[in-house]
């Protein structure tokens, strides 16, 4: 009897133990990944949702709360006590490793004893007007030592004295009106413009290339208000004496202006200030719109698309009105130029299983102020993204590949600690660098999510912001509102991804070492809100106290950015297969070869002239399109995954040209390059658009041309080599 149900129960044991084993195997077949590729292409763990829900908005208000309290402008103590306070952090928080990473590169600061501004001076030289030395200080902040006024860092020193041109937006387009239809020269004159619509580094150049001896840039109400919205603190509007500081070079990504190719450390030869890299050669200074209407313009009357919002007249002069036509501006500034040291902070969490791939997520801590919104916006996400990553560490977390999380110094004065630490790491980072995700400000509006990136980075957007969308509990619904209603399918949705400027630290990465990109942050509703940037951008109004009382109360905008540039580094750092679609470039470079080809038939008579076709151009993206529909069709059946991750990671340096485009050396990426006319904006084949560019008003064409058709060669060259890249290893 006892025996019998012993046997009894070993049959049950054998059965059930049958059935779990079949049962298991059935469900491990149906679950199995039919498409390893597309596989790859979803969230490679379960630690990827862990991750994102870590991410926390309270956290998120007091990393901002910490760092906001004091200036800390490059080259500071006060910016060096946030380095240390970042550098313990990140090792509590559980990185493998956290360095501080120094250099010496020129800066420029005003004259603590000599302030800069700009004065109206009369026929004997009185001044009879003189702007303000300040802005004023926001309440709560009037105790606080050490802000910098309103200046243009690495103006020239001087006091020039003329007659004042008004000159729109000072872009190109303006210089040409100018010149051409007014018949204006402003050799020997001060110009002045508004801020807004491009790079205020472009302004100045324009400026000095038209002839004048000063430029004067203010900040227009038409460009730094919103509607509705009033002044700071009532508001987030830029209040009348506000003014925007900003530095003014033209250093077309060298860095450092002494030490161009070379990373800035002790021993480095540096050149003298009069061979430094994009230094202008005249004084430039911002003021208010509190300050400007006292210029009483005369002369010219401007064009309707000239004036501002302010109550006066625009006139374009030269010069005064007549009843004050003996009066001249005088500009008086003593901007020093200072070699100064600054600081990196590099942490690392090391791959589990490919500690030689680098994926990175940086972004600069530098502010001209407080830095509320530029850069702490997107310094506390990234501080939040390593609290969150050191938690899953904690868990037993690895990535497969290695993550590198970068603090960087100096943005503000020319992008410097991310270019030194490029220079720095060429080597290493051009063998070796998966992706650079950067984080500056990670708030400019209220609308939407806004991402622009390399084309190959498109479907992981695609995919992520559907998951970080799916987090409902965690995220606001609306973050991703904007890409939801346009992401039903990817095509379009990669419409609405825009092209990689400039402006911000992927530069060195993106155009000079051919590092796939993007950047992600919380942006304005572009078609009804028509201000430049944000109203308060780079004044002492960017506080702790604007971001928690208008742009993110809640602190949820915030976190999803959070997720969206933590997930980027997640999935780019622990997914087998990269998730880099090749696809999507092919999909790019037809609609940029298109579109640049269009811009020359603008000038049919002359292509016919001149022999000049693009039909190289046309063949080599038709072989770089074969070469990438092969690639991914292999992917989905081949098991060779380092060899095509190989591919895919230096799919992006295959479009790097060693000698870089016409006098810009370190601008070398043949399709993306930011525009020669607006640092701010990507330029797609970079090369052919400037050799077409004003082609009309050429005084040689037939050598103009010719440059056309030499640089229609280099991009055909580069995009059939870089299809080349993609093809299976002989
Ligand atoms: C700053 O201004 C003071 C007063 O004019 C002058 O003595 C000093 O040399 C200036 N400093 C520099 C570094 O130019
Ligand atoms: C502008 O004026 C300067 C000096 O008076 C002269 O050298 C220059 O040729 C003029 N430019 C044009 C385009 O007329
Ligand atoms: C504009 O200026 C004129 C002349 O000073 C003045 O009469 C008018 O009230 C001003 N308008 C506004 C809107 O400030
Ligand atoms: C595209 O591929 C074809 C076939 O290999 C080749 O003949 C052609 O030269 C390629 N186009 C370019 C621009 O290299
Ligand atoms: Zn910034």
């Amino acid at each position: 009897m006892r025996k019998e149900s012993r046997l009894v129960r070993w049959i049950w044991w054998i059965v059930v133990v049958t059935a779990l084993f079949f049962l298991g195997f059935v469900i491990g077949w149906f679950s199995r990944p039919t498409h390893p590729n597309t596989e790859n292409h979803k969230p490679s763990s379960k630690y990827l949702k862990e991750f994102l829900d870590e991410m926390q908005t309270e956290k998120i208000r007091e990393h901002l709360r910490k760092f906001t309290h004091l200036p800390h402008l490059a080259g500071t103590e006060q910016n060096l006590k946030y380095a240390e306070q970042i550098k313990n952090e990140w090792q509590e928080f559980g990185l493998d490793s956290v360095e501080m990473v120094p250099y010496d590169v020129l800066l420029s600061y005003p004259n603590k004893s000599q302030p800069n501004y700009i004065s109206i001076v009369d026929h004997i030289g009185n001044e009879v007007f003189k702007t303000s030395l300040a802005e004023p200080v926001p309440q709560g902040y009037e105790d606080i030592p050490n802000i910098v006024p309103p200046y243009s860092a690495f103006s020239a020193k001087g006091q020039p004295e003329g007659d004042l041109v008004y000159v729109n937006y000072g872009r190109t387009e303006d210089f040409f009106q100018l010149e051409r239809q007014m018949g204006i020269n402003v050799t020997g004159k001060i110009v002045i413009v508004r801020y807004g619509k491009i790079f205020r580094g472009n302004k100045v150049k324009n400026a000095i290339l038209a002839g004048a001896k000063g430029i004067i840039m203010f900040s227009d109400p038409a460009d730094y208000w919103a509607a509705e919205v009033q002044p700071y603190p009532d508001g987030w509007n830029l209040p009348g004496g506000g003014a925007q500081r900003g530095n003014v070079l033209n250093l077309n990504g060298a860095g450092d202006p002494l030490t161009p190719g070379y990373p800035a450390k002790e021993y480095t030869h540096r050149f003298s200030l009069e061979d430094g890299v994009g230094l202008p050669k005249i004084p430039v200074h911002p003021i208010g719109f509190h300050d400007a209407i006292h210029l009483n313009m005369g002369g010219e009357i401007p064009p309707n698309n000239w004036k501002g919002a302010l109550n006066v007249s625009y006139m374009i002069g030269p010069g005064f009105t007549d009843d004050f036509k003996s009066q001249k501006v005088r500009m008086n500034i003593y901007t020093n130029n200072q070699v100064t040291r600054i600081y990196n902070v590099i942490g690392r969490i090391r791959g589990a299983l490919e500690p030689d791939r680098y994926v990175i997520l940086g972004g600069h801590r530098d502010a001209w102020v407080f830095g509320g919104i530029d850069p702490m916006s997107g310094a506390a996400v990234v501080h939040e993204t390593v609290r969150s990553a050191g938690r899953l560490l904690s868990k037993g977390w690895k990535p497969r590949r290695t993550i590198i999380f970068a603090s960087w110094d100096a943005e503000e004065f020319g992008l410097l600690g991310s270019t030194e630490w490029a220079e720095d790491n060429a080597k290493l980072l051009q063998e070796r660098a998966v992706a650079y995700i950067n984080a500056d400000s990670a708030i400019e509006g209220m609308y939407t999510l806004r991402v622009d990136c390399t084309p190959s980075l498109h479907t992981l957007v695609y995919d992520l912001t559907k998951q970080v969308g799916r987090f409902k509990h965690t995220t606001e619904t609306e973050t991703c509102k904007y890409f939801f209603m346009n992401s039903l399918m990817l095509n379009s949705f990669s419409a609405l991804i825009s092209k990689l400027g400039s402006g911000s630290d992927f530069e060195a990465y993106f155009i000079r070492l051919g590092i796939a990109a993007g950047r992600a942050r919380y942006t304005k509703n572009k078609k009804t809100e028509r201000y430049s940037s944000y109203p308060v951008y780079h004044s002492v109004y960017e506080t702790f106290e604007i971001v928690e009382k208008f742009y993110d109360p809640s602190f949820r905008r915030l976190r999803a950015v959070a997720q969206v540039r933590g997930g980027l580094i997640f999935l780019l750092a622990d997914s087998q297969l990269l998730p880099l679609d090749v696809n999507q470039y092919a999909d790019s470079l037809r609609k940029y070869a298109q579109s640049i080809a269009q811009l020359a038939q603008k000038n049919p008579n002359e292509m016919e002239t001149y022999g000049v076709s693009f039909d190289s151009l046309f063949s080599a993206v038709e072989n770089f399109t074969v070469a990438a529909t092969d690639f991914h069709e292999r992917l989905e059946i081949l098991n060779t995954v380092r060899i095509m991750n190989d591919q895919l990671m230096y799919l992006e340096r295959a479009f790097i040209d060693p000698l870089g485009l016409p006098g810009r050396p370190f601008y070398r990426h043949v399709i993306f390059a930011p525009s020669s006319h607006n640092k701010y904006a990507g330029e797609s084949f970079p090369g052919i658009y400037d050799a077409l560019f004003d082609i009309e008003n050429s005084a040689d064409p037939e050598k103009a041309w010719e440059e056309v058709k030499r640089q229609i060669s280099i991009a055909a060259f580069t995009v059939n080599a870089a299809a080349m890249t993609l093809t299976p290893p002989a």
